[in-house]
């Protein structure tokens, strides 16, 4: 009797986890959350994106303060592409804050630079908020497969309410320290990640000059000294000349001037990323931004070392002899 009281008792249905930020990697992020058992509320600016969550379940909200009044778990990711959205969806015209009850957590998968980072945990601290900055590793597939790794910055309290949210797309998160050591670790791992690929493309156009076979000339740099584990990941897109999106060229780009801001902020220097840059920023030129970034060959295949033909009054005069 008593047991059938107790398995009577009504359970309170699952607490609403906010997410804003639909693009390529927040949709698989969401849908990984929502199928570990949190009920999702979700807005994205092109609300399209929402469609096949919303199908799932998912509630739609009409805009970011909306998600804030509807997230019952008070925690609301955002993915998105860079400071200056994070900013517009947080504290814009029906922004998130406008909603949010205090003591809410902003889970911020978005890569931006590490003083962005600082700056909007300041301004939401102010209102009573929490903020910690969680920008991922790993790309769509890995988003899908919740195999993305996680870098962290924020307090204990506030990582500790995030894990078992970010768990279910990351097999790792690492907690590296205060707010802002997330966004310094992701685009530390980014400089290496591009400038590496970047460096790839360079190889790769350079032995196809000297007439060697791109596809063996991959093949061969896999094997030895020159392997490299992103060169490995692009490298059907490489042979084929194809760069289906999983991370856009404009995304990289924005990256590398992060990390060489993020340097300066703190008297260090990016050379070779910088050069990286000019190459991503080449191939963006090239009307290939919203490729993926290892549309980068194609920079590296268009470049010319440009010589100014040679007048030929100006040539040096032949050696003469002794005399
Ligand atoms: N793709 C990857 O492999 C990868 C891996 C790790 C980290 N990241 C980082 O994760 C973030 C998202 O990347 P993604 O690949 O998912 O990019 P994406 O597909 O281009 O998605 C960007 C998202 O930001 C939204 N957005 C952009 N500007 C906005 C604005 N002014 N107001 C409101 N929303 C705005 C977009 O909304 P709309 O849909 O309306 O455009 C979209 O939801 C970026 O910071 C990126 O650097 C990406």
């Amino acid at each position: 009797m008593l047991d059938n009281a107790i398995a009577a008792e009504p359970v309170p249905p699952p607490a609403k986890v906010g997410f804003i930020g639909l693009g390529m990697m927040g949709a698989a992020i969401a849908e990984r959350i929502r199928a570990a058992g949190h009920p999702l509320v979700v807005h994205n600016r092109t609300r399209s994106k929402g469609a096949s969550l919303v199908a799932a379940g998912a509630t739609w909200a009409f805009h970011p303060k909306d998600v804030g009044r509807e997230a019952s778990a008070k925690v609301v990711f955002l993915d998105l592409t860079d400071a200056r959205a994070v900013h517009r969806v947080l504290f814009g015209r029906n922004g998130l804050v406008a909603g949010l009850p205090r003591d809410a957590l902003v889970v911020d998968l978005s890569t931006i630079g590490p003083s962005d980072s600082r700056d909007v945990a300041q301004k939401l601290g102010a209102l009573g908020l929490h903020y910690i900055d969680a920008p991922v590793g790993g790309s769509v597939e890995a988003a899908r497969n919740g195999q993305l790794l996680a870098f962290v910055g924020g307090s204990e309290e506030d990582v500790a309410r995030a894990r078992p949210l970010l768990a279910a797309a990351a097999q790792r998160i690492e907690h590296l320290g205060p707010v802002g050591a997330g966004t310094s670790m992701k685009l530390v791992n980014n400089l290496l990640m591009v400038g590496d690929l970047a460096l790839a493309a360079e190889g790769v156009a350079v032995a196809e000059g000297l007439g060697l076979d791109r596809k063996r000339t991959v093949d061969i740099l896999l094997e030895g000294g020159g392997y490299s584990r992103i060169l490995e990941l692009k490298r059907a897109d490489f042979e084929e000349r194809r760069y289906p999106p999983q991370f856009q060229l404009h995304l990289a780009t924005k990256d590398l001037k992060l990390v060489a801001i993020a340097a300066r902020a703190v008297d260090r220097e990016v050379r070779i990323g910088k050069e990286a840059a000019r190459m991503a920023q080449e191939a963006v030129r090239g009307g290939r931004g919203n490729e993926d970034f290892s549309a980068i060959l194609e920079a590296a295949l268009a470049r010319r070392v440009r010589r100014s033909p040679t007048p030929e009054t100006s040539a040096p005069a032949p050696p003469t002899g002794p005399g």
